[in-house]
């Protein structure tokens, strides 16, 4: 398979350059949200004691539909986790692994109820959800820019959101990621 770096690099390089791309629907605030689900589902894998390279690999790859092609986008958990196990056999990835990864991307979404069955579903999962608090400029963008909200329709709309994200999480996740909502709450009032 050759470095194993050099392997993940190449996937991120991959859709970094997906996310920058016309083409992209979401705009390339889509490379921040894939970047913060990727580092919060390894500090997750840590805490779970889930596997931390699987969780890394569905992290980057988890979204790679949306970003590709908007079209697919209604179901992008199912399309995306055939477009990972397409370039994670190009790596000669091995196949166990490649099915391991597919359930993280085909279960990642909290709005499907599909019973997650392994701890490394639940980081993924959990780091997507987690991601929006990372990323409040691009909620109050959405709210102000895009939707062109009043100042306190755009503040229910974005704690609305955080909140909804937040409640999909596991307990043992929503327990960890006390603090941080805690700030973010402060910060909206
Ligand atoms: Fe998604
Ligand atoms: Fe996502």
């Amino acid at each position: 398979m050759g470095d194993k770096m050099n392997f993940i690099k190449n996937i991120q390089e991959d859709i970094r350059i997906r996310c920058e791309s016309p083409n992209n629907y979401f705009g390339i605030g889509s490379y921040d949200h894939i970047k913060s689900v990727a580092s919060h589902a390894v500090e997750l894998a840590k805490l779970y004691n889930a596997d931390i390279e699987i969780c890394e690999i569905a992290g980057w790859l988890h979204d790679i539909a949306s970003i590709t092609d908007y079209s697919l986008y209604k179901d992008h958990h199912i399309h995306g986790s055939k477009m990972a196990e397409d370039i994670l056999k190009s790596y000669n990835y091995p196949i166990d692994k490649i099915e391991r990864v597919k359930l993280c991307i085909l279960n990642h979404r909290g709005s499907q109820i599909i019973t997650k069955r392994t701890i490394e579903e639940i980081c993924v999962a959990d780091a997507d959800a987690i991601s929006h608090y990372d990323n409040l400029p691009s909620l109050l963008y959405l709210a102000y820019k895009i939707r062109n909200l009043d100042i306190n329709e755009g503040i229910d709309f974005v704690k609305g959101k955080l909140e909804r994200s937040y409640n999909k999480m596991s307990k043992e996740s929503k327990e960890f990621y006390k603090h941080k909502r805690e700030i973010i709450e402060t910060i909206l009032g």
